[in-house]
């Protein structure tokens, strides 16, 4: 599944957003690589990426939650610790049995769900908070 970014996906925090996008723009990318079968070339890049990616955007998530006191910080965090564990567990499998047809595939569902299920409802339920904590 590619994601195509509209404007209905924002949070209303420009700096997420466009890491969202940054995300968005890497899950299609992944998607290109399965259906193109040029995964071995993208799928390493893709893991450097979302390495370094879930440090910076999740501390800068988590740093919000903090200054809004949002309420369901801890819930949100545990969540973030679980795509964590997911994706360092599919880098494990890539090292020990290289890039499968099957890793392939599991990665790209595992990221495309997680825009559809974790950035389109989670992030946008703190976004909505935000916005109203800061118009008050
Ligand atoms: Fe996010
Ligand atoms: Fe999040």
């Amino acid at each position: 599944m590619t994601i195509k970014w509209t404007t209905d996906m924002s949070v209303g925090v420009e700096k997420i957003d466009e890491q969202h996008r940054e995300l968005a723009r890497r899950i299609n990318a992944i998607y290109k690589a399965v259906t193109q079968d040029n995964g071995p070339e993208e799928v390493a890049p893709v893991f450097y990426f979302l390495e370094e990616y879930i440090v910076r955007h999740f501390t800068d998530e988590q740093a919000l939650m903090s200054q809004y006191e949002y309420p369901e910080k801890d819930e949100h965090l545990t969540i973030h610790n679980a795509f964590i564990r997911d994706v360092l567990s599919l880098k494990i499998k890539y090292e020990e049995e290289g890039c499968t047809p099957e890793l392939l595939e599991e990665l790209q569902e595992r990221v495309s769900d997680w825009f559809v299920d974790h950035v389109m409802v989670r992030d946008k339920a703190l976004g909505l908070f935000i916005s109203e904590k800061s118009a008050q």
